[in-house]
């Protein structure tokens, strides 16, 4: 008894599913296991052919399917053949939405194919570090100043997104990879949608324990959602690399709100003003919110001037319309 619930547990954990370092997709050969998640794995390969480092995601929801000693997948149950193909119709999306956008800070798609009956995406490996790791490993780092470098990057991806009617959906610390340049990468388009764009009632919507607004849980009336729900979950990020910890839940916020605003804690090294504007961003109301990324970048811009050490004519338009 004990043994087959080992056995249980053990074969849905995604790393016991993982393909074997050593598996060739045609030039792209696996190095190693970069992340796992419920819905996939994300490997580190080589091209051959180009001789760069790659990041080929996997889609492989661990609840869902189990891998065969041959490498293809089984459903767990026939009965969840329709929540694979749902998956597998959202992990499609994703890397059609990669494929629609060229932006430094936005993973670039390289490839999509089917096999082992389930589907992959590659797009360049980028060497640098989670904001997740890099607040664990190097708190240091985080200042007022270098926060708002990477804001000034950050903006314009998200604003590049929000202009296509895209949003992000699932703005994170995992989700945010600053390259050893410093450039940041807003990672996993896994989430994002148009903001016109219904969910269908068996579609699963991302939330994010204190990154996630309300109306991301409930939404599915036109209108609800737009630019100030990234905008919420990237005051989620500021707060937690500034506090270290996200603020309190949204939806029980709604309820009763005992989020302190960062202006009455007043950490050390931030200007009140740069508090004020994340404290806004993480406003229960959608209308007490920066509505767009460009009133927000308007909202933030003494601070970036001041970081990034540029002249206001020289700040690219996005900083020109408020
Ligand atoms: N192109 C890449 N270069 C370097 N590291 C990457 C890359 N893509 C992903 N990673 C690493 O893998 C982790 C997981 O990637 P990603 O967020 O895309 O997948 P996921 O969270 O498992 O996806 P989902 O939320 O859609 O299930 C990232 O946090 C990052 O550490
Ligand atoms: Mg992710």
């Amino acid at each position: 008894m004990q043994n087959s619930y080992y056995n249980y547990f053990n074969n849905r954990h995604p790393l016991l599913q993982a393909l074997p370092i050593g598996y060739c997709f045609n030039e792209f050969e696996i190095e190693k296991i970069i992340g796992k998640g419920g819905f996939g794995i994300v490997y580190k390969a080589w091209d051959h052919r180009k001789k760069c480092a790659v990041a080929i995601k996997e889609y492989l929801p661990s609840a869902v399917v189990i891998r065969r000693n041959d490498l293809k997948l089984n459903l767990r149950c026939s009965s969840l053949q329709k929540r694979f193909k749902i998956g597998l119709h959202s992990f499609m999306r994703e890397a059609h939405i990669m494929s629609y956008f060229n932006h430094p800070c936005l993973p670039r798609f390289l490839r999509f194919w089917q096999q082992n009956s389930t589907a992959y995406i590659a797009t360049p490996f980028y060497r640098g570090i989670t904001l997740k790791l890099l607040q664990l490993k190097h708190p240091k780092i985080i200042t007022q100043n270098w926060l708002c470098r990477i804001l000034f990057s950050l903006f314009d991806a998200l604003n590049t997104l929000h202009q296509a009617g895209y949003l992000h959906c699932d703005i994170s610390l995992d989700n945010i990879l600053i390259q050893n340049n410093q450039l940041p990468i807003l990672l996993d388009l896994g989430s994002a949608r148009k903001t016109t764009e219904h969910l269908s009632d068996d579609e699963e919507i991302t939330v994010r324990s204190g990154f996630t607004p309300c109306e991301q849980y409930t939404a599915n009336e036109e209108g609800q959602q737009g630019p100030w729900t990234d905008i919420y979950a990237l005051g989620a990020v500021l707060h937690t690399l500034i506090v270290g910890k996200p603020p309190p839940v949204s939806i029980v916020r709604s309820i009763e709100d005992h989020y302190q605003p960062l202006t009455k804690r007043c950490p050390t090294g931030y200007s009140l003003s740069f508090l004020h504007v994340i404290d806004c961003m993480l406003a229960i109301k959608v209308s007490d919110r920066p509505p767009s990324i460009s009133k927000l970048a308007a909202m933030i811009k003494p601070a970036i001037i001041q970081a990034c050490q540029i002249p206001t004519s020289h700040l690219p338009f996005l900083y020109q319309i408020s």
